[in-house]
């Protein structure tokens, strides 16, 4: 039927409690989606709501992994994704077939994992990281043990710089923050040249160059809060710049921009798929599903478990 006259906010209000669920949305969300989440959070985050939630529900308002990473810590819940096709660049860019392969050839490595990636490839994995726990988990492995870094390169690039662990990098990217453009960047400085750089660090290594803080999207967040000046150029996906503007309405912040000199090329094509439409039926239908075979969920929840742990 049409959805046309129906009050989405209110219907979807009314459904999650009727059906007891939690909406969990990523800040690279529209604004709309994020006001009405009950939670808005970096991928750490948003892993330990759904880990910790007494909902029947969760209607997760993100991408698949992480719909993924619910159901995974969560099994007995109901998982609604909005819209199922919500992929990512990173995970395409790591088949489990070919990482297996990967590991075979180096079975002196173990695999620590950025959690943007399929359960299969968690599975396969030892470890898995997120921008926000990466730095803390690397510390607590023994120097000498030998690591196989995925599928970010610019991440594990970034890494590798920051502690001097040579890690073996899986060449995988982020095709929003691979979209930044550095010229562009550099003709925005001077425009505002007091204006500090935050970078999310699947930025490439010639952006992070020109960043005064790096850090997940949280710690990006937080950096606003705290920053001296009023302006802030931001080099991550601009749906960010919603909760910003929320948080410090005083403070101007301006999206990084790509080759063409704005930001909209950097909008997350699989994180723009949901909407308040694609929300309300799921929470109406309980479909699309979140659903997974039992041994690869208790395989991938190993590698999983570890990130939780040494994370907190
Ligand atoms: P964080 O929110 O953990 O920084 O991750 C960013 C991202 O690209 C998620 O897809
Ligand atoms: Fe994947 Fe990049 Fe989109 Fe995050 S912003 S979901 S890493 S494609």
């Amino acid at each position: 039927g049409s959805l046309t006259g129906l009050d989405l906010k209110a219907e979807i209000e009314r459904l999650r409690t009727e059906r007891n669920a939690v909406i969990l949305a990523h800040y690279y969300q529209k604004p709309e989606i994020q006001d009405i989440a009950d939670f808005v959070g970096d991928s750490l985050d948003l892993s330990r709501k759904a880990a910790d939630t007494d909902a029947d529900v969760i209607a997760f308002c993100g991408v698949r992994f992480m719909a993924e990473t619910a159901k995974i810590l969560s099994p007995q819940k109901i998982v609604v994704l909005p819209d199922m096709e919500a992929g990512c660049s990173l995970e395409d860019s790591c088949p489990p077939d070919q990482f297996r392969a990967f590991r075979a050839a180096h079975p002196d490595h173990i695999a620590l994992t950025y959690i943007n990636c399929s359960a299969e490839v968690k599975a396969l994995s030892d470890i898995i990281v997120t921008s926000s726990s990466a730095e803390k988990i690397l510390s607590q492995i023994p120097a000498e043990q030998k690591i196989i870094f995925g599928p970010d390169k610019h991440l594990g690039g970034y890494l590798a710089r920051k502690t001097g662990r040579n890690m073996l990098l899986w060449p995988g990217v982020c095709i929003v923050h691979e979209a930044f453009s550095e010229t562009e960047l550099l003709k925005l400085k001077v425009q505002h040249p007091d204006a500090p750089v935050a970078a999310h660090p699947e930025c490439p290594a010639y952006i992070l160059d020109h960043a005064d803080y790096v850090g997940s999207t949280s710690g990006i967040l937080n950096f606003a809060k705290t920053m001296p000046g009023d302006t802030l150029i931001v080099a991550t996906e601009p749906h960010i710049i919603h909760q910003m503007e929320k948080a410090v309405p005083d403070k101007h912040f301006i999206g990084a921009p790509g080759a063409d000199g704005n930001c909209n090329c950097n909008v997350c094509p699989y994180m723009a798929l949901n909407t308040m439409e694609k929300l309300y039926l799921a929470l109406r239908d309980l479909e699309p599903r979140i659903e997974m075979d039992e041994a690869l969920r208790l395989e991938a929840k190993k590698s999983l478990d570890r990130m939780l742990a040494m994370a907190s």
